[in-house]
């Protein structure tokens, strides 16, 4: 079997010279009158919704911060955490600079993202690292790290196009560091992949979880098309998913590895009748009552566009 060699420690101190703060940046440099009216119109929502996955991108990287097995993959989880929400605050940074903050007021995000918080908020410390590990990265490879670079062509603003480049070069980071966990769970015995996996699929709030990420794409999906985007360029990021596993033989080994790439052929292929179940949950849960969610999560009072650190 082939596997790739992968320095955690010099990714660890890659991470650590890379970082930057919201202080960098100029927010009131002129370019913000480059976003037209219509643009602001279709780019409000979508920032919201992207500020919001930022979030689900670090809840989930703080619980694999837990289960992570050397001290170094913990430390660099903890960084991963840390600069999910700052690109969070970024976001909103941006947002206040276009004038889409109403007052002090976080923006709310759509239906569908909520459902994943939330979540994520009351099972991710529960799961396993094999089931985190392989589907957190499915996660970066569609949203977190990929809806900024679909929109880096549509919006013209050079304050963006700054902040959009040091988040992408985060992301690049994070993904690499997520396919090379994913190649080394794979190195785990059958016995115990079989195991995890059974045990995770044991788990009736695994259905909860799939019942808020499937429509989630697919939402996604609709959003970006709304902001002009061609959606192939969703399903292009996916199918990197399913190239982790043609360069890793022990990432293949993945039972979760071989659910998720299984569910990504479906998602990418728009004439498959998943696509009925998906757009019907994702009609079905625009019409769920505010009341029967949850608060919003305490660590989500941390969001601030404040320049700070
Ligand atoms: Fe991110
Ligand atoms: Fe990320």
């Amino acid at each position: 079997m082939t596997t790739t060699t992968f320095d955690f420690d010099d990714m660890l101190a890659k991470i650590k010279d890379r970082q930057w703060a919201l202080a960098d940046i100029d927010w009131d440099e002129p370019g913000a009158e480059t976003i037209s009216p219509e643009l602001h119109a279709k780019l409000k929502p979508f920032m919201a919704d992207l500020m919001w996955i930022e979030n689900v991108g670090a809840r989930g990287f703080a619980a694999m911060a837990k289960k992570a097995p050397t001290e170094t993959l913990k430390d660099i989880y903890r960084h991963f955490h840390a600069e999910e929400q700052k690109h969070a605050n970024a976001e909103l940074a941006l947002m206040k600079r276009w004038g889409m903050l109403d007052g002090d007021k976080i923006p709310e995000p759509n239906i569908n993202v909520k459902l994943v918080i939330d979540f994520l908020d009351k099972y991710a410390d529960g799961m396993s690292m094999s089931f985190l590990g392989t589907v957190i990265p499915m996660l970066e490879v569609a949203l977190d790290g990929a809806l900024i670079k679909f929109i880096t062509d549509e919006v013209p603003d050079p304050v963006a196009q700054d902040v959009f480049r040091k988040i992408n070069s985060d992301e690049s980071r994070h993904l690499a560091t997520d396919y090379a966990v994913m190649d080394l769970l794979g190195h785990a015995r059958i016995r115990k992949l079989a195991i995890d996996l059974v045990g995770g699929w044991l788990n009736p709030t695994l259905m909860i979880g799939i019942f808020s990420y499937v429509p989630l794409l697919n939402k996604m999906r609709d959003n970006i098309v709304e902001m002009g985007v061609d959606e192939e360029k969703l399903y292009g990021a996916m199918r990197k998913y399913k190239n982790v596993g043609e360069r890793s033989a022990f990432a293949r080994r993945l039972p979760m590895y071989q659910i998720v790439k299984y569910h990504g052929s479906m998602v990418i292929n728009r004439n498959h009748p998943y696509h009925l179940l998906a757009d019907a949950l994702v009609k079905l849960t625009a019409h769920i009552p505010e009341r029967l969610l949850g608060a919003q999560p305490t660590w989500s009072k941390e969001l601030t566009y404040e320049p700070a650190a």
